[in-house]
């Protein structure tokens, strides 16, 4: 068996940071059940202290959910972290998330405060937090952009105060795989306590690179990704958590880690998601696009009706979806044509009529993105009245 790979589902908190994606307290509980049955290890409801409707949403999230952890986020400031507490009490298992900026532009120019006043404010809230709770996760903010060495000094001590995990942000989407890939390795190598946290990493889509940021990290010993469904989150978004399962799934021959999460579910979960935030999922995302699992090139067509592996990486049925969808529109050949009709059942006693009724098609293609069944039907009829 390979290690846990820990889905820490984001949308709740930094989802809801996209400008636009607000969610009350109701919808909030709504996602948060739909993330407990797709099986997501733990979830951060919110930001309690932001607000006091997100405490009460923290809260209600925290009362209903059994089967996974549910986190609140808190800056590593006394209030805040025992304003997390308090909404998260009647969690089954309960973390807190406290963090603190470790840059060198974020420690100057927004907290002012000296590298040393950073390790010691963190060290401070870890500690407040574990009066509260076992399960307490750290975040040097925007590590992305900070030196490795001080990364190195405030990890080894938080770990000390007691932080069970630690987690690396990409907080503006900032690094490459190849480098954000070295910087975990070498955090885990020189970190002497290292091996008393769980690592993890939290990467944002500035430059597109959230998922391929998350799995260099994860190919280099993360064992915790947070991200969100449909990539939700501040500016640009998250990773996508979608694209992280079903990447570590798929290449298993790759990965040496497995989640445990119920992929059917992912694609409801994408739904839901779109649904209450108003935020439509574009046709061509990988995953829950509408056209993820749909061939309309007759070159497409053909090698999946003869063996599906010849275009497709995984069945579309693993996220949810009920099939792969064949689109008959101008690039589709007579094969996929024949196989669409024989599904509502029109055959064809000749070939010369099914040859007459394909070279309709093709001209109605010309004029039309995608040719449904009502066109067929309408064709085939035309096509034999005229015969
Ligand atoms: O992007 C970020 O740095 C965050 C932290 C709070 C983890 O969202
Ligand atoms: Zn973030």
């Amino acid at each position: 068996m390979t290690d846990k790979l820990i889905i820490f589902d984001t949308t709740l908190r930094d989802g809801e940071q996209s400008p636009g994606a607000s969610m009350t307290k109701e919808e909030k509980v709504r996602i948060a059940k739909a993330l407990e049955k797709l099986r997501v290890d733990v979830i951060e409801a919110g930001f309690p202290v932001a607000s006091p409707g997100d405490f009460a949403a923290v809260q209600a999230v925290a009362n209903t959910i059994k089967d996974s952890t549910v986190c609140g986020l808190a800056r590593a400031l006394d209030k805040d972290i025992d304003c997390a507490a308090e909404a998260l009490k009647g969690a089954v298992s309960a973390r807190i998330h406290t963090f603190i900026a470790t840059s060198p532009v974020h420690m100057e120019m927004k907290l002012h405060m000296s590298p040393q006043q950073v390790l010691e404010q963190a060290v401070q809230a870890v500690k407040r937090a574990r009066q509260y709770t076992d399960n307490v996760e750290f975040s040097p903010e925007d590590a992305g952009r900070s030196e490795t060495d001080f990364l190195c000094r405030i990890i080894e001590a938080v770990i000390n105060a007691g932080a069970t995990t630690i987690n690396i942000p990409d907080t503006v989407g900032y690094t490459l795989p190849d480098r954000f890939g070295k910087l975990m390795a070498e955090l885990r190598e020189r970190i002497p306590n290292s091996d008393r946290a769980i690592f993890s990493v939290h990467c944002h889509n500035d430059l597109g690179l959230a998922v391929a940021n998350s799995l260099a990290a994860v190919m280099n010993g993360a064992r915790q990704v947070e991200c969100t469904i449909n990539g939700l989150g501040e500016r640009a978004g998250n990773a996508a958590l979608e694209e992280v399962v079903m990447a570590v799934r798929t290449r298993q021959d790759v990965f040496t880690c497995h989640t445990d999460l119920d992929t059917t579910q992912i694609l409801t979960c994408s739904r839901l998601v779109s649904n209450i935030t108003g935020f439509p999922v574009q046709p061509n995302k990988a995953i829950v696009g509408a056209n993820a699992f749909a061939h309309e090139s007759g070159i497409h067509q053909d090698g999946v009706i003869k063996h599906r592996q010849t275009y497709e990486i995984m069945r579309a049925e693993e996220v949810g979806w009920h099939a792969n969808r064949m689109v008959l529109g101008k690039h589709s050949g007579r094969n996929a044509f024949r196989e669409r009709l024989k599904q509502i059942n029109i055959e064809f006693e000749s070939e010369e009529a099914l040859n007459a009724a394909f070279a309709r098609f093709k001209a109605l293609a010309d004029k039309k993105h995608e040719i449904y069944d009502d066109d067929l039907q309408a064709l085939v009829t035309d096509t034999l009245t005229s015969e």
